[in-house]
């Protein structure tokens, strides 16, 4: 599966790390950036990913700052992006299973390097369960357009 990663300064690090894990799990990871250690805006590489989900680059996305709270508003502003911050494997799995979630973001401050690894294989390999989560999740679709 061809997935997208970023980051701002605060999340690079561990973006360095899950980037170079899901290679050797052998996922096709596309960088959005941040390339280098320096200060940013994370909502420059949030649009930047976001933009490659809409225009089918990649199918799924992981971003990364602090908190990964940033990262969810604003990639949660964009059409068809349903961004879910998760720092349990259990919000993984439930916003895969439940809400179709196409983007997870993590705080790079809050979790470590092995339990935000889980985490994303876990929210990249869970099915969306469709039934009654589909309905609901055509009423968010609706209040996009
Ligand atoms: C940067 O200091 C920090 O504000 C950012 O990474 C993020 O946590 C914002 O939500």
């Amino acid at each position: 599966m061809k997935i997208g990663i970023g980051s701002d300064h605060a999340g690079f690090e561990l973006k360095e790390f899950l980037k170079d894990a899901l290679k050797d799990d052998g996922y096709d990871v596309v960088d959005y950036g941040t390339k280098v250690k320096k200060s940013v805006d994370y909502p420059d590489f949030a649009e930047k990913l976001v933009k490659g989900i809409q225009s089918k680059d990649i199918r799924m996305g992981i971003l990364i700052c602090g908190t990964g709270i940033g990262m969810s508003i604003t990639a949660n502003k964009f059409k068809g992006i349903r961004a879910a911050r998760c720092c349990t494997t259990y919000d993984a799995i439930l916003a895969r299973q439940h809400n179709d979630a196409n983007v997870l973001t993590l705080g790079g401050r809050l979790l470590g390097d092995e339990l935000a690894l889980e985490i994303t294989k876990i929210f990249l390999e869970t099915p969306f369960l469709k039934g009654r989560h589909l309905r609901r999740v055509n009423k968010i679709k609706k209040i996009e357009l």
